[in-house]
């Protein structure tokens, strides 16, 4: 498509024009998060404004920054409040060496500011910086109060950031709608699913399961919704609302039993009793009455920016793989939101496409993206970094979509990403033949864990081409984040560039594989895409960069983290020794091996991890209690916290899928079942009988719904010193390789 018709195509997209009002609001908003960055005192060295017309060539948002040096304040305009604050994030990093992100912010400031030597004026190439997976909602947004939402959204704006979900309280319109409808109280509640498992409730993978909803959970969401969007929309982002995608609760049959629906296949591993959705038939007359009850409901709360987030077939076989079928099911959601909002546009999350290619053939794409109005489909590309979809389906059949990095499933710890892939996508994406890309997204399944890979992405939201030089970057990176400049911690991240950083095909596909966060058995697989020695390399350096550095929380941080990384390799090389002895039949060497790794090297961890909170199994479920207004709430949360991050589903539907390393957590979840691997391995040999896997998993199951039962109270502040455990650490396991000169 020539790109005329691609902007008409895509004229709903467009930035809206502002009126002055809308300015001068947007401007205060970003003069209020300079103040909550950078305190009073030095935030009153900025002059913050915004003007649409700054972007009246491009329509792109742009800022401008100019000022600073000898006492002059520094000057930040922007197109809207978004682009002043992408601005200021862009002179804090570049001219004052300053770093923000989720694990810490490193804001030493120059006395005085930095001068812009000449105005500079940048434009973003693409209409969309988008953030969210359906997903992060509950892996890592579920227990958040306010004051950690404002911190988030202040992180979006720095960022450019410029259209997210904002997806809390919906269930709280959802009751409204179905008590409505003539649904009960307790049919209501008994479709919900938990505050840990909403976002899959959402999609219609699960029902019931964690729940029920306590009437506390749903004011106080409704309450934090409010306050997100007043500030999502105070700095002129586009808030993205949930809008009906088809599912509907089994008791819609009971109170219409003419309704027709289809029970859809179950998910995850979960049976009928948590999954297998009631999904409304498009043709069926209840199917626009419900779409637009909801989102009327929802926008007389809430106002609208007119993006909508609906999802039906996420990983859910749908009932025919007729193009008619497909095409009515797609229009139906559609219709039932213009119905209330002729200006909708709705933001489908591509995943289906990749996660099913088998049955998403080129008709199958074509009858869904040809359903709705060529410009009103925002498609999210989600996994784009590994799997781009929008190269087998001509761009998505000319709509509009956004290059999504998802990098991370379930939120894992372990250092894993592809920097390179990602460097070139957004890049490749534009220059594809009649490309309909309209922006460049940041969609992990959970966010805290390997902030380089999100600097990164957010930093290609604002350029027009790939960083040059990845490894001058990655430099600059680590300079910045430490706020000085050591050639060790330096060097140290440019091998983690070109190890843990450059994975590449399936071998790293967005989890952390470990043995080490796995339920064990004699089938796991060690291989990694690099070369283990870099990692223990790196770990040396930044020991040695230690009594430099140690007064930066953020690096203290990131020596915490390669500990753990060394310790998962560490536990990877003892399993394989450990496996070796036992196939070889050598008891000793086998209680040897397994002895250090389950008495030794995860005990290490746990006390490692326990040095800095943000490691802290006791954080995370304090998190989740501080969100409950009674006892019982509290047990609930907690309870729904232990299963996201361990078994999932009762009877560990989706094991380990979203593993944390945190102390508390190694120490009572993966040390026990090590513990019982060993013995049984043990008791194997010594008796001579086969290890038998199944006999092993049950065993072991026990072990792990203990812990997840287990109403064991953990620490919720840090204890010991980071710097001198990872120390001892390296000293007793050190690998050679560490030492050898690099
Ligand atoms: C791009 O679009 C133009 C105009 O519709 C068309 O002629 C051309 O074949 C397209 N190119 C590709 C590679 O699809
Ligand atoms: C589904 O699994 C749960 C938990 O294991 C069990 O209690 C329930 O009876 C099962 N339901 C069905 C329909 O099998
Ligand atoms: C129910 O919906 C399905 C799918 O749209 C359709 O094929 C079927 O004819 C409908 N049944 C009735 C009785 O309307
Ligand atoms: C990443 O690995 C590839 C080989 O798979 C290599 O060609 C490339 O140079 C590496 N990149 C970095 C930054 O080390
Ligand atoms: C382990 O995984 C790697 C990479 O995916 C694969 O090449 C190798 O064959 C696997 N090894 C075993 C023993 O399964
Ligand atoms: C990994 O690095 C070590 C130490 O630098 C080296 O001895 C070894 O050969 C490397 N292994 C591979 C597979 O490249």
């Amino acid at each position: 498509m020539p790109a005329a018709t691609l902007a008409t195509a895509l004229g709903f997209l467009l930035l809206a024009g502002g009126s002055a009002g809308d300015e001068a609001r947007e401007a205060a908003a970003v003069r209020a998060l300079v103040a909550r960055l950078l305190g009073p005192e030095r935030a009153a060295e900025f002059v913050v404004s915004v003007e649409r017309a700054l972007a009246a060539e491009s329509g792109l948002d742009t800022y401008r920054l100019s000022g600073g040096g000898g006492g002059t304040p520094v000057r930040v305009c922007g197109s809207s409040g978004v682009a002043a604050a992408a601005g200021l994030h862009r002179y804090l990093r570049d001219f004052c060496g300053c770093h923000v992100a989720w694990s810490g912010s490193q804001l030493h400031l120059p006395r005085p500011l930095p001068a812009v030597p000449e105005e500079l004026t940048e434009a973003t190439p693409h209409r969309y910086r988008y953030y969210q997976n359906v997903c992060t909602q509950s892996y890592s947004f579920v227990w958040w109060d306010w004051a950690r939402w404002e911190q988030e959204i202040d992180w979006m704006a720095l960022n450019g950031i410029n259209l997210a979900l904002a997806w809390s309280g919906q269930e709280a319109i959802w009751q409204q709608v179905y008590l409505g409808l003539g649904l009960t109280q307790s049919e209501v509640d008994e479709y919900f699913t938990g505050p840990a498992f909403l976002a899959w409730g959402r999609m219609g993978n699960l029902h019931t399961w964690g729940g029920p909803l306590p009437a506390s959970w749903h004011r106080k969401q409704l309450y934090l919704q409010h306050r997100i969007l007043e500030r999502m929309r105070s700095f002129g982002m586009t808030a993205v609302l949930p809008a009906f995608a088809g599912h509907v609760p089994k008791a819609i049959t009971r109170v219409f039993p003419q309704v027709n629906v289809t029970q859809l296949g179950s998910w995850g591993h979960f049976n009928c009793s948590y999954s297998c959705p009631f999904l409304l038939a498009p043709g069926d007359p209840l199917f626009p009455i419900i779409g637009s009850l909801f989102l009327r409901e929802l926008t007389r709360e809430f106002g609208s920016d007119h993006v909508y987030g609906a999802d039906t077939f996420n990983e859910m076989q749908p009932p025919s793989s007729e193009p008619s079928y497909l095409a009515a099911a797609t229009a139906a959601v559609f219709e039932a939101m213009t119905a209330v909002d002729p200006e909708a546009v709705w933001l489908l999350q591509g995943w289906l496409f990749q996660h099913q290619p088998q049955f998403w053939g080129p008709s199958q794409l074509k009858a869904v993206l040809r359903a709705v109005p060529r410009g009103r489909l925002l498609v999210l590309d989600l996994f784009a970094e590994n799997e781009p979809v929008y190269s087998r389906s001509d761009s998505f059949q000319g709509q509009p979509f956004i290059w999504c990095m998802l990098h991370n499933f379930g939120g894992n710890h372990g250092l894993f990403g592809a920097l390179g892939a990602v460097n070139q996508g957004p890049a490749a994406a534009r220059r594809f033949p009649n490309s309909t890309m309209v922006g460049t997204g940041i969609v992990p399944e959970g966010i805290g864990q390997n902030e380089v890979v999100y600097a990164l992405m957010a930093e290609l939201g604002w350029r027009k081409d790939p960083v040059q030089d990845l490894e001058a970057w990655v430099t600059d990176w680590a300079r910045r984040r430490y706020g000085a400049s050591q050639p060790d911690a330096e060097a140290a991240w440019r091998l983690l560039l070109q190890s843990v950083y450059n994975c590449s095909g399936d071998t790293c596909r967005g989890h952390n594989h470990s043995p080490l966060v796995r339920r064990p058995s004699l089938q796991m697989n060690t291989t990694t895409w690099y070369n283990r020695s870099d990692v223990f390399k790196a770990w040396h350096l930044l020991l040695t960069a230690a009594p430099t550095l140690a007064t930066s929380p953020t690096f203290r941080y990131d020596l915490l983290d390669i500990t753990r990384q060394a310790l998962q390799e560490l536990v990877s090389v003892y399993y394989e020794k450990a496996r070796t002895a036992y196939l070889a039949k050598e008891l000793v060497p086998l209680l040897r091996a397994g002895g250090i790794l389950a008495y030794e090297l995860l005990p290490a961890l746990d006390k490692v991890l326990a040095t800095d909170s943000r490691f802290l199994l006791g954080s995370w479920l304090q998190q989740a209690r501080a969100a409950a207004s009674s006892e019982a709430e509290a047990q609930l949360y907690e309870q729904n916290s232990r299963y996201q991050l361990t078994l999932w589903g009762p009877e560990g539907n989706i094991l380990d899928y979203a593993n944390k390393q945190l102390a508390g957590l190694v120490a009572d979840y993966y040390t026990p079942r090590w513990h019982l691997f060993m013995e049984a391995l043990a008791k194997s040999l010594a008796q001579g009988t086969p290890f038998q896997q199944h006999a092993f998993d049950k065993l072991v199951f026990q072990a792990e719904l203990a812990f997840v039962l287990g109403s064991h109270q953990y620490p919720t502040r840090p204890q010991g010193d980071t710097v001198e455990l990872a120390k001892r650490i390296f000293l007793k396991y050190c690998p050679q390789e560490a030492v050898a000169s690099p």
